[in-house]
This record gives structure tokens, sequence and C-alpha cells, in this order.
């Protein structure tokens, strides 16, 4: 008897009955997914009974905006580009314990308003989610839970309660009985997904999906669904600090540069609509090695503190290590530093960290990272009411950057005195009530007003 699954290549498609780590069509390694046979065959053969296929002409697409409704939680809908939109995949990815199913259960109380929600858990038993709805406030007539692993159950479920919003978590206990490969596969997470984007594209039914992340971020997850889906969200930060950022990986609906910022509570998850001075707070004051930035995350400006530190080299070889910033550019800055600013950093251990979990990706950053490099080197606290904001090139040159004056807006909002800039923008810039602007040209003048202020 043939067996009901096969082995699809995700990359070319090539089918074998046997599983491989290296695809015999394409030589590709580890791509290799279990599908049920029928549901690929059905696509291809069985047309004759299908109604035949007919193009739209493009002038006669209905345009109008698609649908979408709050969540509750304006720092969620951020993200989501304006809301949740009907009908739409969104897949939650994060670290176990990271507060994935705290926050979509959370939302369960606003969404009931309005919507039918099943929140459907194979983690946890009904009573469990019942005594975390309770702390969470969340008691809402129009929330039904289900607690389940089987995907045709969960099916059944829909079918049954017909919701408008779905909720499932995760999707990573969820299964397939038609294939033999354990829950949590990549075989069994792709046709999962598949089945529920069945059910979002097919009945119009919002579904949120959580998957989780391993700390490589090498498990059957999120990563493998991404092309699948509408939108990813991740949830990340640190399990010992309160605060949690969401950021979109992918948003078919919006943009993927806007970041939500939370912080876990005894109640659940708490909005935090001033970032900036979050992520401030418990800045050590007159510290060397330590200097405020500004950065954009997508149209919001917020606030990030660079710290770095710069010991004498303890083994054979000098340690480089980078948390929040990229390493390349770190180790790029150091060079620049070495060779421009003559500060002997090559051959000394160096340690870059941005503090609250963020990770700041733009170049923006790069005058702060020096200032709070040469003030670990030189041992020489950096002024607490002094930011930076500025590119550095590979000459020492610093360079310009966009939406200066938004930045600087912020930094003066938060009771900065004094900011470092690109010298061609200060004589653009229109003078500041509360902020005195500090024109440079080059590293070698950065270092100058590091050692004349301190
Ligand atoms: P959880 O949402 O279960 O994480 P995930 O679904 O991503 O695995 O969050 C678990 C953590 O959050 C757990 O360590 C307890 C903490 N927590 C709070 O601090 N306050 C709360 O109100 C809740 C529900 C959880
Ligand atoms: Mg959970």
């Amino acid at each position: 008897m043939k067996s009901k699954t096969a082995f699809f290549c995700t990359e070319c498609g090539n089918e074998t009955s046997k599983w491989a780590g290296k695809c015999p069509a394409c030589g590709a390694w580890n791509t290799l997914a279990e599908q049920p046979r029928e549901s690929r065959k059905g696509t291809a053969s069985n047309h004759s009974n299908k109604t035949p296929v007919k193009a739209t002409h493009i002038t006669e697409i209905d345009t109008a905006e698609e649908i979408r409704f709050s969540t509750g939680m304006g720092e969620l809908d951020r993200v989501l580009g304006g809301g949740a939109v009907k009908g739409s995949l969104v897949l939650v990815g994060g670290a176990p314990g990271i507060g994935k199913s705290t926050l979509l259960l959370q939302i369960c109380q606003q969404l009931g308003k309005f919507a039918k929600v099943l929140y459907v858990s194979g983690e946890e038993s009904t009573h469990q989610i019942k005594m975390r709805a309770q702390r969470l406030g969340v008691d809402s007539g129009n929330l039904l839970v289900l607690s389940e692993t089987c995907l045709s159950d969960l099916i059944a479920g829909v079918e049954a309660e017909q919701p408008e919003i779905l909720i499932v978590d995760s999707i990573q206990t969820l299964y397939n009985e038609e294939l033999d490969s354990p829950a949590g596969g990549v075989g069994q997470v792709k046709d999962c997904t598949m089945a529920l984007m069945q059910i979002a594209k097919g009945s119009g039914i919002t579904v949120f999906v959580i998957g989780h992340v391993n700390k490589e971020g090498s498990i059957a997850g999120p990563k493998v669904l991404e092309h699948m889906v509408d939108c990813v969200l991740y949830f990340e930060g640190d399990q010992h600090i309160s605060y949690r950022i969401l950021r979109a990986a992918k948003n078919r609906f919006g943009a993927t540069n806007e970041i939500g910022v939370f912080e876990m509570s005894d109640e659940g998850l708490k909005e935090v609509e001033n970032p900036s001075e979050m992520l401030l707070s418990g800045r050590p004051q007159n510290a060397p090695g330590t200097c405020v930035t500004c950065v954009m995350e997508g149209a919001r400006p917020i606030l990030a503190e660079v710290q770095a530190l710069i010991a004498p080299c303890s083994g054979n070889k000098p340690l480089r290590s980078s948390n929040g910033f990229d390493y390349g550019r770190a180790a790029m800055l150091l060079a620049v530093l070495e060779k421009r600013g003559h500060l002997k950093v090559s051959q000394c251990d160096a340690y870059l960290n941005i503090v609250g979990g963020l990770t700041l990706e733009e170049p923006a950053a790069d005058l702060a990272a020096v200032v709070a490099i040469a003030s670990s080197y030189l041992d020489k606290p950096v002024p607490g009411d002094l930011a930076a904001v500025g590119e550095i090139g590979l000459s020492g040159e610093v360079r310009s950057i966009s939406h200066l004056e938004q930045r600087l807006l912020e930094i003066e909002r938060l009771g900065f005195t004094k900011c470092i800039i690109p010298s061609r923008r200060a004589r653009e810039i229109r003078p500041m009530a509360h902020l005195e602007l500090l024109g440079v040209e080059n590293i070698a003048q950065v270092l100058k007003i590091l050692a004349q202020t301190v």
C-alpha cells in the first residue's frame, strides 16, 4: 500500500517516499518536509470537477481599504500597521516565557467586545487558561476556550463555533494526525500553518498563532513559516527584565520598522507609551563608558543608551563582544578610533552593549558608540546631560543623518542640555531653547569635546 505521506523538498518541490538529509534532486540539505500525499495530488488531478479558472481585469479589482480593527493595545496595533486586518494570519514568535500567551489572552477582552473569539491552547488546560484570564481581568462572554492539539479537532471546533477571531497557542503543539512525524517538526508546523491560512483566507477569520523560538532560533519555529503568513511579530526581551519589545519581521499590510514596548507586571502586560524614559531609567551617573543616542524606530524617535567597556587584554587575543549593536560595525568603529583618533584600543578587550534589549541598526548610533568607547578607554565619564547622534565614516568623518530635528526634539524633551551632531547640520538647524548643539566634523573633534567637558 502506498504511504499516505511523502517527503517534499521545500527548495525544489521534488517528491520522495523516504526522508533523507539531502534532497536527491537539487542537493539542498535539511529541506525535506513530510506532507500528506493526497492534498498535494488533489490540486493537480481533479480539475475536471472544478469551476473554470478566470482571471480578473486589474481595473475591476476593488481597492477599498482592508478592514482593520483595534486589538485594544495601541502598541500592538502600531506594530500591525494600524490594527489587525480581518482575515489575516499573524504569527507571534518569541522565546518561551517571554509573554506571548499573556499578550494574546489579554487582547481577548477588547476583541470580545465586538467579535466572537476562540482561543485554542495545546499548552494549557481550560482550567489553567481560566486562572490566567482571571489574573489578567479577562472575563468576556464572547471568549470561548478549547484545549486541543489535534488539527482536525481544531478545524471541527472552528466550524462548530464560527468565531471571527481564532487564537492558536502554539503552532508547535498542533499536529496533523495524517503525518507520521512528531508535533513541532518542520513538516508538521508547515502543514498546520497551511491549514490555518486556509481558515483565515477561506472564512475571513483573523488568526493569531503563537510560535516558540529557542535561543538559537533554530527549532522548527516562526522562521520556517515567515514566507507563508501575512505578518510575523517577534516578542523580545530578557526574561529577567520586565520590559518587552514587539517587532514586526514581516507585514503584508504595513511597515516593518515600528516597535511596540510593553512592561510585564503582576496584572499582565502594560503598554509603555514613552519608551525613551523607560530605556534611560537606571542610567548610572558619572560612570565612564556610556552615552545616550536617539534612533528612529519607524516614525518614533527613541532614546537609547550605548555602553562600552574597554579593558586591558586578558588573554592572548583581544576579546570582542557586542550586544544589540552590529558586531562588524563595532569592530569598524574601534579601528577608526585607533587609526584616526589615536586611541590604542586594538589591543584591548572591548564590549559594547545596548541597554534595555533594544537592537540598534542605524548608523546614527555610531557617534554615541564612539563616545562611549573613548570614555571607557580614557576612564572619563560622559556628562549625564550630553547625547550624541551621527554616523562615522572610515576616514573618521562625522556624517549627516536623517530625521535630525525630530531626534533632537526627543533628546531635548528628556532633559538633555547638550548634543554632539554632524557639523554640517549644526548650521541648518534652528537654535533650540534648552539644547546646545555641538557640531563636529571628525573623530578628533569628538575626542576634544570629551576632554573639555570632563
Ligand atoms: P507567558 O505568556 O506564559 O509566556 P509565553 O507564552 O511566551 O511562553 O508568560 C510567562 C511569564 O510571564 C511567566 O514567567 C510569568 C509571567 N507573568 C507575569 O509576570 N504576570 C502575569 O500577569 C502573567 C500572566 C505572566
Ligand atoms: Mg505560552
